[in-house]
């Protein structure tokens, strides 16, 4: 699979799935999420739009995302292939990436869904630190870097605005309310996987990469 979406609610292990996957699978990482924290941080006009939205743990409004994605997936290294990592994530969303694909005569291969029980996403949003240098993401439990409170690149290891209880929170209900449906939106067109995200890293990859490499069958709708 070449053309995929990883989907799922926030602090499920996408982004850490999806960096690891785009280095094994030589795929370009297009994270919305890291897209619009680097507008935010270069003070564009769209990260200027972005910000309280984000800040507040709601979505960023589909004209502003839509139109960002677009552009991302219009450079040649999508051209072969892509990993998606939180998006779509509305139903407008899912339609408009339809229209860019079709509009590139090329279709979507699968839809990845990582799956966790509610209170595994809320304990891993609350020990995620994350390098103000190079990005990297590390749990204080569970993925810890070398040395306490530092990246291995040696940056410092912050927390991120967003995840902060209450902003969780909010992002928890947001899924439910605006994102959740497009589980059932791609199961019924055959295209969704289910992952067991609750387990270890390891087995989590495991699972990511015997479905990428076309050894498990679609979920059935
Ligand atoms: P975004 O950055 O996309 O946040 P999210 O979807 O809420 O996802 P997270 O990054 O929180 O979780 P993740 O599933 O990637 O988990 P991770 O691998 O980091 O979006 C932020 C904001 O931007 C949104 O709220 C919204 O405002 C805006 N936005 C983004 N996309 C948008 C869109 N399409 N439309 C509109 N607005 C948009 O892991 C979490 C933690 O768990 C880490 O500490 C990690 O080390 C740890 N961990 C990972 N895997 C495991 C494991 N298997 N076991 C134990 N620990 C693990």
């Amino acid at each position: 699979m070449r053309r995929v979406v990883f989907l799922g609610p926030p602090g499920a292990g996408k982004g850490t799935q999806a960096a690891r996957c785009a280095r094994e699978q030589n795929l370009p990482h297009i994270a919305t999420g890291d897209l619009l924290r680097q507008n935010v941080e270069s003070g564009t006009p769209l990260g200027c739009k972005a910000k309280a939205f984000m800040d507040r743990g709601e979505l960023v409004p589909d004209d502003l995302v839509i139109g960002m994605v677009d552009a991302r997936l219009g450079h040649r290294d999508g051209v072969e292939g892509f990993l998606l990592d939180g998006y779509p994530r509305s139903v407008p969303q899912a339609e408009a990436l339809d229209r860019t694909l079709r509009d590139r005569r090329v279709s979507l291969d699968g839809v990845l869904y990582f799956g966790v029980a509610p209170e595994t996403l809320v304990e891993r949003l609350g020990g995620r630190r994350t390098c103000r240098a190079c990005k990297a993401n590390y749990h204080v439990r569970f993925l810890p870097p070398k040395v306490p409170g530092v990246c291995d690149c040696g940056g410092d290891l912050v927390v991120r605005e967003d995840d902060r209880p209450e902003a969780v929170r909010r992002r928890l209900d947001v899924y439910r309310d605006q994102t959740a449906s497009l589980v059932a939106h791609y199961r019924a067109r055959s295209v969704l996987h289910d992952v067991d995200a609750g387990g270890a890293p390891d087995a989590v990859a495991a699972q990511v990469a015997r479905i990428l490499d076309g050894q498990v069958r679609k979920a059935r709708p």
